[in-house]
């Protein structure tokens, strides 16, 4: 389902535009293959282990080609979608972070206090991800999500700036249902 929205307007994109304007662009952007591979949950979230280093891991989970966000395959820009939408579920679904943290009497206790980082850095790999998801959709020419940019950067950097604040102290992830 995730998949064949963005192929489809990939594919009409390049075949209503490809003959004769795109030819010399495309052979200096091209389109990458494919390089991310559907994974669940458990294993592309980055909340166990310390805190501290949230985006470098979430950036390690998703090894595209930032220098050639023109050229991101559709299937992998449907998987950092969909990456997304699933670490927005593990926070505030059922059975989430923040009903963890619930469980385990709130922040202030130990055991919350370890989910608290995991869930910061859920909120990192989920804006990192939807960051990149817009940079993507913007660069093949959606620029109607040009206007998410800046908020999503934001609480990014506020996140970030989390988990650097916690850096060294322990992190709890959670085992939560799904794939990308
Ligand atoms: C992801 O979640 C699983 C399940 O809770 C956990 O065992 C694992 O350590 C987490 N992975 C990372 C890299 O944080």
């Amino acid at each position: 389902m995730h998949f064949s929205t963005p192929l489809t307007i990939f594919l009409s994109f390049t075949g209503a535009l490809a003959a004769p304007i795109q030819l010399s662009k495309k052979a200096a952007v091209g389109t990458s293959a494919s390089v991310l591979k559907v994974q669940t949950y458990d294993d592309f979230n980055v909340s166990g282990g310390v805190a501290g280093n949230a985006l470098a891991e979430v950036n390690a989970k998703f090894p595209i080609d930032t220098n050639n966000l023109a050229g991101v395959a559709a299937s992998d820009l449907a998987i950092i979608t969909s990456a997304a939408q699933l670490s927005e579920s593990a926070e505030t679904s059922t059975g989430g972070f923040n009903d963890a943290i619930a469980a385990a009497g709130g922040t202030t206790t130990a055991a919350g206090t370890a989910l608290q980082n995991g869930k910061i850095k859920n909120k990192v790999l989920k804006l990192q991800t939807d960051v990149l998801r817009i940079q993507i959709e913007v660069a093949q020419g959606n620029t109607g999500s040009q206007s998410e940019l800046a908020g999503q950067q934001t609480k990014l950097a506020s996140n970030v700036a989390l988990d650097t604040k916690a850096a060294g102290q322990a992190s709890t992830a959670i085992d939560f249902a799904g794939s990308d």
